[in-house]
């Protein structure tokens, strides 16, 4: 057991035991045939890297039939108008016909703000779905497969250098990182930017949202970590924006000019590392012994709620959720269905669990007592867009940052 980056002794934080693929909702005919592998966590004595000791092919997690969309986020799709005004005015604006290229494009939801703008522009996406969909909806100019250095030789040869490169919840999922950064590396111009955003390790051990840690999910990022990974690169973080995006996350800008000035914004997250001890594996045990805490909590909640013969569904059917019902055991003895907007999950069952999913349309045609609100991270969209439960009566659950009901 050593880390994936720098190959030091890892510290054992917690065995979620047996999980299947977060995004594998299946039919009733592959129950049987389920894939499951053993997920448990580690952080490296040395780098503080936090990560996943196992995890599935990557051709098991990203595939033809690839269930995350980025477009069915209203909110998401906001946060990434956002990112192309902010990259646009920090640097694209001042540069002269630009080359963009974002790893794991998904649908194409964030380029298509650099193509409004004429931007020259390439997305590499290994899952051929969502690929296919950048391409014939969006528009995009997309390349269906997996990034690394031999990818980046090709793209340099048909293409150009870019000025800019990045990948926005994408990076934190591939344990061959050092290829991903050195095709990076290969295909930056020396002045480009590469910027990448992902889940930040501060909020899960701060917030406890141990459902972030998921097959797709490799590493789980800090500022402290991802400096010593990019400077046995020999490339610099020079500065860093906390986002709210999925619950917390942190976008990071990184360069190949080893003498770029370091922006405050690094200082001020390092010394909020240090202060939260990131460094210190009491903190990584502290964790463990919450998530046990919240185990026991949550299951208590929730068949509280049952005992007293109320009915109770879940509202997206998100990766994270994958994570909590089988961590906590809680199938459809406990949640009915689970309610969601992409068609590639409706009328499949949740993977482990199998909890049905139904069309969130389906909502109003039998309300439940309660909804459990597992894309917390969309809460106020949600909230919003469903207030008619609420008026007739319905009442949400959340369990972040702690377990309540609204
Ligand atoms: P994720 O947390 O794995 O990114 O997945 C988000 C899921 O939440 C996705 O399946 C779509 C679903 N969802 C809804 O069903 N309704 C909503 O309003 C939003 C924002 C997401
Ligand atoms: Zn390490």
């Amino acid at each position: 057991m050593k880390c994936k980056v720098c190959n030091g002794e890892m510290h054992k934080v917690i065995d979620f035991g047996k999980m299947p693929i977060a995004n594998g909702f299946l039919n009733r005919k592959d129950f049987d045939n389920e894939y499951f592998y053993n997920m448990s966590t580690a952080v490296c004595k040395r780098c503080f890297m936090f990560q996943l000791i196992d995890q599935p092919s990557k051709e098991m997690m990203f595939n033809d039939s690839y269930a995350f969309f980025t477009h069915t986020s209203k909110s998401m799709i906001k946060h990434f108008e956002n990112f192309f005004d902010t990259v646009n005015s920090l640097f694209l604006n001042k540069i002269n016909n630009p080359f963009i290229v974002e790893i794991g494009s998904n649908d194409g939801s964030t380029l298509v703000n650099f193509k409004k703008n004429n931007l020259d522009h390439l997305g590499v996406e290994p899952s051929k779905n969502v690929a296919d969909y950048s391409k014939n909806i969006n528009n995009i100019n997309t390349l269906n497969n997996f990034f690394d250095l031999d990818v980046s030789k090709t793209i340099k040869q048909k293409y150009r250098n870019a000025d800019l490169i990045f990948a926005t919840n994408v990076f934190c999922h591939i344990p061959y990182v050092h290829s991903i950064i050195e095709g990076v590396k290969y295909l930056l111009k020396d002045e480009g930017v590469f910027i990448f955003e992902d889940p930040y390790l501060g909020d899960v051990l701060n917030k406890t949202t141990f459902d972030q840690i998921y097959d797709e999910h490799f590493f789980l990022f800090s500022l402290t970590s991802a400096i010593n990974l990019f400077d046995s690169h020999n490339m610099k973080i020079f500065k860093v924006e906390k986002q709210d995006t999925h619950g917390g996350s942190m976008r990071y800008y990184v360069s190949k000019d080893v003498n770029k000035k370091i922006e405050d914004s690094v200082d001020n997250y390092l010394e909020i590392e240090k202060n939260m001890q990131i460094d210190n594996l009491q903190i990584y045990n502290n964790f463990r012994d919450n998530c046990e805490i919240f185990k026991t909590n949550f299951r208590d909640f929730l068949l509280d709620i049952k005992k007293k013969g109320k009915s109770i569904a879940g509202y997206a059917a998100t990766s994270k959720s994958t994570t909590i019902l089988n961590y906590c055991n809680i199938d459809n003895n406990t949640i009915d269905h689970i309610y969601d907007t992409t068609p590639i999950k409706i009328n499949k069952y949740s993977p482990g669990t199998h909890i049905p999913i139904l069309d969130h349309r389906d909502l109003y045609k039998k309300l439940p007592d309660y909804l459990l609100l597992f894309a917390y991270n969309h809460e106020k969209e949600i909230l919003n867009k469903e207030q008619k439960f609420i008026s007739l009566g319905g009442k949400w659950i959340t369990y972040v940052p702690e377990i309540k009901i609204i």
